[in-house]
């Protein structure tokens, strides 16, 4: 039985992923719907294939049986996860994906007892987002155990992928989203805003629909939880103006467009800004008492750590290292997880009390 079985494995992240995979030592199955795309890539990384579209569910069997676990890279996820885990259900393998959409965690979430009963591990998210923030929030938490509340953030450099990029465009004419009391709640986008320090120096960020608003909760327990990112100034009141415009942003042949030009123009951060470019991650908890807790974590550019932090999951999971049923990253393996991918470093600040 071979380790791994990447799907999507053509992508952009996809082929980072397989190529630190193989890199480690993995055995690893490349596969997608793409006959050519999956052939040359099994032949230039020396690796066995699949070919399979995921409403094949025959053929999708026969290639989760031959493996001990799948990483699907396959996204927009909200279209590619529910097949892809029934399939694992149905066969018994694990279980690990990249997505960093809400609506596919909350999905995901609802399916743990039976993943649990099957014996399965469900580990969806274990790239950029949200492995660093989930680690984060993880670390806060037990650094001040009374949090009542949770912020995290993150600073993000270099350009994206055109999966990235389509995914996006799917999300317009939508809200964000906070978690308050414990429930998800829409947002307008924009309209959260506030100053972090990421480490260096403060800067505008704007509260977005990040993943952690689901995943942090279940990794934490905190009910309220707002994710920010780091923006020029001006974004907050263009993000408010667009999603007056969204709707017809979102609608069906503006979308079209918006896609096919990710497809001629967007091709993703090049070598060089992966390997040399940085991410900033920062987290705060905050008790109903004042009591203040910061920390930050320095990291490498985020499809690099993208990679990075898939095929340690994934190695940890083949290796029989993961609880079964719904997990989230520092929920399976804890808050230092992260501190095990080279390049990153954590630094707290010592807890404020504020009378
Ligand atoms: N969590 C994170 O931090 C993180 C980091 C990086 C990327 N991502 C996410 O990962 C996804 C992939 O990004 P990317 O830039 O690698 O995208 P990409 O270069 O466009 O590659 C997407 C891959 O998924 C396949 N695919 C898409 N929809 C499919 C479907 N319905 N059925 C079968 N295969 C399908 C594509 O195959 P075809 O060519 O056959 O369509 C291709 O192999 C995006 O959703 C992105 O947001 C998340």
């Amino acid at each position: 039985m071979a380790d791994l079985l990447v799907y999507g494995s053509y992508g952009y992240t996809g082929r980072l992923i397989v190529e630190e995979a193989t890199d480690r030592g993995l055995d690893v199955v490349v596969a997608g719907r793409d006959r050519n795309a999956v052939e040359n890539q099994a032949i230039r990384r020396g690796c066995e294939e699949r070919v399979f579209a995921l409403d094949e569910p025959r053929l999708l069997d026969l290639a989760l049986e031959a493996v001990e676990a799948v990483l699907n890279c396959a996204g927009p996820f909200v279209e590619t996860a529910d097949p892809m885990v029934e399939g694992c259900l149905r066969t018994g393998t694990d279980y690990l994906d990249i997505t960093g959409e809400i609506e596919v965690f909350e999905r995901l979430a609802a399916e743990d007892e039976r993943a649990d009963d099957e014996g399965v591990t469900v580990l969806p998210g274990v790239g950029f987002d949200v492995v660093p923030t989930d680690c984060l929030a993880a670390h806060l938490v037990e650094r001040l155990p009374d949090a009542d509340r949770l912020a995290l953030g993150f600073e993000a450099a270099g350009g994206i992928s055109p999966g990235t990029a389509k995914t996006a465009v799917r999300a317009l004419g939508g809200s964000g989203a906070v978690r308050r009391n414990g429930r998800i709640e829409s947002s307008s986008i924009g309209g959260e805003t506030r100053r972090i320090d990421f480490g260096r120096g403060e800067r505008t960020a704007m509260a977005v629909p990040w993943g952690d608003v689901s995943t942090a909760y279940r990794t934490t327990g905190v009910g309220d939880i707002a994710v920010y990112t780091a923006v020029p100034s001006w974004v907050p009141r263009a993000a408010r103006l667009g999603s007056i415009l969204g709707p017809l942003a979102g609608a069906g042949p503006v979308r079209s467009l918006l896609e096919s030009l990710v497809d001629a123009r967007v091709d993703g951060p090049d070598e060089r800004v992966r390997r040399e470019g940085t991410s900033h991650v920062w987290g705060e908890a905050e008790t109903d008492d004042g009591e203040r807790a910061v920390s930050r974590l320095v990291a490498p550019e985020t499809y690099r750590l993208t990679k990075l932090t898939a095929a340690e999951i994934a190695e940890r999971v083949v290796a029989g290292e993961a609880p079964t049923g719904f997990q989230t990253p520092a929920g399976a393996f804890g808050p230092d997880l992260i501190l095990d991918i080279e390049g990153v470093e954590r630094t707290d600040e010592p807890v404020e009390e504020r009378s």
